[in-house]
């Protein structure tokens, strides 16, 4: 692709540098055209202020979740069916329904004590890798990366033997830009997800897959693509966005050495920094199909259109939020809309957020001195979920 000179009408959210800095496209783009266009794919409108982008997650008349990925999809494949985030109403309805009570936050908090084993062993291999190594450790591939796997294979009830596979598609479908290669992550999931489902058919085993196995949409059993689709959705929504989350909370900490140490000092700040942390660097962006004519901050808008809503942009406008550059590790009022907002505002909030706390309560209680390795140049990417790809840091400060 040719490198974009104009971002106002032929933007491109596959720009490397666009990936690794976005902030300075939003203040120009801001500043002259909010609702900003592109050819480059099919035609694509990206508004970037707050207001503008929860305007077209509500209107769901209009702008359509039956194509949610920011990229189109690959030619030659149908678009993926993944309820309840790829289906509008009524049916997005009763497909949600299905799930809540599996993520309220009751059942968030039986998820808790397997969540804390698990980073309490990762805190113990990442101390005795650095010791065996000199010092640095990847804190997104050591780390973070293994966290909301481990906590969604056990829901789902999978075997821990499959976790490196899980995580292996998750890279492939999130990181690797290829077509092709998402292709063919895509299919093997569902193989899987099938081969699960038909096993539960067989012996139920009390997990999350058992249930929905269990579940009534008006009056019938789901589908097997209903059904395949959503284990689908629920790796795939919990894989990459927690742990891109984590990743940059412990990338701000590591280069901040200010809000780390009162963090420290302060654990019951935490949450609210989590929150903070959650709003300055939100990891996902979503999309709509235009379903008919329409506009968008005064922007017309054409039927067929891919509409991305890029809530981390959203997060940083100066109408919303004072100092939206600035991270406050103790903001007070901080409504923002990481998780998305209107009818598909993420299922899984009270999991990730309970994931992040335990997460970082684990590291900075093990590792209160650490801080970002010298000399390395830490890359942020992904077009549809966005975070610190590679996490150098060393576990204490260098002495004398
Ligand atoms: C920090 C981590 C996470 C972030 C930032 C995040 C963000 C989002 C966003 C922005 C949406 C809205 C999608 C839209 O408007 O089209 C969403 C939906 C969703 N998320 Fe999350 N998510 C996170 C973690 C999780 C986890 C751990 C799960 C559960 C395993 C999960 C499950 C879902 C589901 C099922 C939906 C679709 C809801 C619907 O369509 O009604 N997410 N998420």
């Amino acid at each position: 692709m040719d490198p974009v000179t104009d971002w106002t009408t032929d933007f491109d959210i596959t720009d490397a540098d666009y990936q690794n800095d976005p902030y300075p496209v939003w203040d120009e783009l801001r500043a002259g055209c909010p609702v900003a266009t592109s050819d480059r794919r099919i035609r694509t409108v990206l508004p970037i202020r707050w207001d503008d982008i929860s305007a077209v997650a509500y209107d769901t008349e209009h702008f359509s979740s039956v194509d949610v990925g920011t990229l189109p999809a690959p030619s030659g494949t149908s678009t993926l069916v993944a309820p309840p985030i790829t289906s509008d109403p009524p049916f997005h309805t009763a497909a949600r329904r299905i799930l809540l009570p599996h993520f309220s936050p009751a059942a968030t908090e039986r998820a808790r004590p397997h969540t804390e084993a698990i980073c309490r062993r990762l805190v113990d291999e990442v101390a005795d890798a650095a010791a065996a190594g000199d010092g640095t450790v990847d804190a997104a591939e050591a780390y973070a990366q293994h966290i909301p796997v481990g906590v969604i294979a056990h829901l789902l009830g999978i075997p821990d033997d499959d976790i490196p596979t899980f995580l292996d598609w998750a890279i492939r479908i999130f990181q690797s830009g290829e077509p092709a290669i998402i292709r063919i992550a895509t299919k093997e999931i569902l193989a899987y997800f099938a081969d699960q489902v038909a096993q539960r058919r067989v012996e139920p085993s009390g997990d999350l897959i058992s249930a929905l196995l269990e579940a009534d949409l008006d009056g019938s059993p789901l589908t097997d693509k209903h059904l395949t689709g959503t284990c689908f959705l629920l790796l795939m929504a919990g894989i990459d966005t927690t742990w891109s989350s984590i990743g940059a909370a412990l990338w701000h900490l590591a280069t901040h050495h200010d809000d780390r140490d009162r963090l420290v000092a302060e654990p019951e700040l935490r949450p609210t920094a989590i929150e903070e942390l959650l709003r300055a660097y939100a990891p996902v962006t979503m999309a709509r199909i235009a379903t008919d004519d329409a506009e968008i901050g005064g922007c017309p808008v054409h039927a067929g259109d891919k509409v991305l809503l890029p809530f981390p942009a959203g997060n940083r406008d100066p109408e919303k939020f004072e100092r939206p550059d600035e991270v406050v590790i103790d903001r007070e009022r901080n409504r923002h809309f990481a998780f998305g907002i209107g009818i598909h505002r993420c299922l899984g909030s009270n999991l990730a957020r309970m994931e992040m706390q335990v997460a970082i309560d684990a590291w900075l209680d093990r590792f209160p001195g650490f801080t970002i390795a010298p000399d390395t140049e830490v890359r942020w990417g992904g077009t549809q979920v966005r975070g610190p790809r590679a996490l150098p840091v060393v576990l204490q400060p260098p002495t004398g």
